[in-house]
């Protein structure tokens, strides 16, 4: 991941950073694969081998930039609906990109973290998830989170279960249960709240992403899929 920006993005980049007030946590729902691949005509798996630039591109901007956390909604629970060869081949570009990129991680002291039921993940995407979280957790200039397998719905219930066997064990009253007792019981406790959420290629919905983090968070949506 070494810093390929083009002088224009290394310019706006410059000019953001001047007027202050950057960020501290960005989350962006990464959609359009699929049309950005219609559009010319290509298959679907295209534009998904396309989004991994588009992955790098948005951690790079935020390493300029100085973002602090960068959390990239990479594969809905939702997701898992899909075509079983689309799923298949989203799975060993996941394999193949944390194998290429954790150096490249180090080397920009980014840690890697991730959020989600990576239990449904396949053996080999959570040992390689598993090795590049392990290889990266010693660096402290950015997170990159990666929601894999996540759902903002499927996160409230695995809270509420939690809870719900604190107060069968008697351990938690449940007149104490207030809003930090669910946040600290979320896959993303400890991080700070998404201050900006961002939607690629026009889509105007959350889609299950980060339902009760984005409460208060700034929503920008970009236009339909990029030429
Ligand atoms: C986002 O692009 C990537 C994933 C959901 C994994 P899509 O595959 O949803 O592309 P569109 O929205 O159909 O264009
Ligand atoms: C959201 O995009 C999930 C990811 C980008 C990983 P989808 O394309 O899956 O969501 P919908 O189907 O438009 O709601
Ligand atoms: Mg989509």
């Amino acid at each position: 991941m070494a810093i390929k920006l083009k002088a224009q993005d290394i310019k706006l980049i410059e000019e953001v950073k001047a007027k202050g007030n950057i960020p501290n946590h960005i989350a962006i729902i990464m959609d359009g694969n699929g049309r950005w691949a219609k559009k010319r005509s290509l298959p679907r798996i295209a534009g998904h081998h396309k989004g991994v630039d588009s992955v790098r591109h948005a951690v790079e901007t935020c390493i300029g930039l100085g973002v602090k956390i960068l959390t990239l909604y990479a594969f809905s629970t939702e997701n898992w609906k899909r075509p079983k060869e689309e799923v298949s081949t989203l799975m060993r570009l996941m394999v193949k990109s944390l194998k290429s990129e954790t150096d490249e991680l180090n080397e920009n002291k980014i840690k890697l973290m991730s959020i989600g039921d990576t239990h449904s993940l396949p053996e080999i995407v959570r040992q390689e998830l598993k090795s590049a979280i392990e290889k990266t957790s010693h660096n402290d200039k950015m997170i990159l989170n990666l929601a894999l397998s996540y759902s903002g719905r499927w996160e409230l219930v695995e809270a509420v279960k939690t809870i719900s066997k604190e107060v069968l064990s008697g351990k938690l009253n449940p007149d104490q249960i207030c809003e930090k007792t669910i946040s600290d019981n979320l896959t993303t406790a400890g991080l700070p709240e998404p201050d900006l959420m961002i939607r690629t290629s026009g889509e105007f919905r959350i889609s299950n992403f980060l339902l009760w983090q984005l409460a208060y968070s700034e929503i920008f949506i970009s236009s339909e899929v990029s030429t």
